[in-house]
């Protein structure tokens, strides 16, 4: 499909003005990026904590996938997924993630790029109290990423693990499940400018884990 002949082939968003500039940052990517998150909310945009996670297997064959953005701190950005997901098998092999959060429509874009590893049991505990019941009880009852017979079975493993908790207040965390912590290597924040003349700052950790600020071309 040659989407330079399709209907929308004259349609080209130049985006309005929104400079990003080095003075207007917060000193550190996590406020920034804290920032524009309330920002994406304020906007009322759907999902606004939605990011879109990239992993790669050991032979360097790429995945993508959106999660949920549980937190955002200066240790780096939290996800929570399944611990034994097709995700989870590419970070435990490469140890390396990239998130990027699409704020379309707002005209921004942020990237994080880092090293991952699994939250301690006691942050994990904090995320699942703050899950629904029924989303606690679907993670028990999805082996993620595997291949599974039909519908009803899910259906069916979702029915058994209810009736197994429905006596139970609190459903216990499942062993397989939890936070991941990005702890990032850069950061980079893209605003949409006229004639593709767009803004990006990143920012960047050296060696002694000084910050540094720095613009690229778009
Ligand atoms: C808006 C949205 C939010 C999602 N949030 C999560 C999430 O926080 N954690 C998660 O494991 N999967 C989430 N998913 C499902 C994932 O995209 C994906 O299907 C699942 O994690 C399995 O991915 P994998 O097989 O690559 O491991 C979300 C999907 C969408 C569309």
């Amino acid at each position: 499909m040659v989407l330079q002949n399709g209907p929308r082939s004259g349609v080209r968003v130049d985006y309005p003005d929104s400079a990003l500039d080095e003075a207007s940052m917060a000193p550190t990517w996590w406020q920034q990026l804290s920032s524009w998150l309330a920002d994406a909310a304020q906007a009322e945009l759907p999902e606004p904590t939605a990011m879109v996670l990239a992993t790669a297997d050991p032979e360097g064959r790429p995945s993508s996938r959106t999660v949920l953005c549980k937190a955002i701190d200066e240790r780096g950005v939290v996800f929570c997924t399944n611990y034994t997901s097709n995700k989870c098998h590419d970070l435990w092999a490469t140890r390396y993630a990239c998130a990027t959060f699409p704020w379309i429509a707002l005209h921004r874009q942020a990237h994080v790029r880092g090293s991952v590893e699994r939250v301690s049991a006691a942050e994990t505990a904090l995320y699942w109290r703050a899950r629904p019941r029924e989303a606690q009880l679907g993670a028990w009852a999805s082996t993620q990423s595997r291949v599974v017979p039909s519908r009803q079975a899910l259906d069916n493993s979702y029915e058994s693990v209810r009736r197994r908790y429905a006596d139970v207040e609190q459903v216990p965390v499942p062993p397989h499940w939890g936070g991941v912590l990005i702890r990032p290597e850069t950061v980079e924040f893209w605003t949409g400018r006229a004639s593709r003349m767009h803004d990006r700052l990143r920012f960047r950790v050296d060696d002694d884990r000084q910050w540094h600020l720095e613009r690229l071309a778009p």
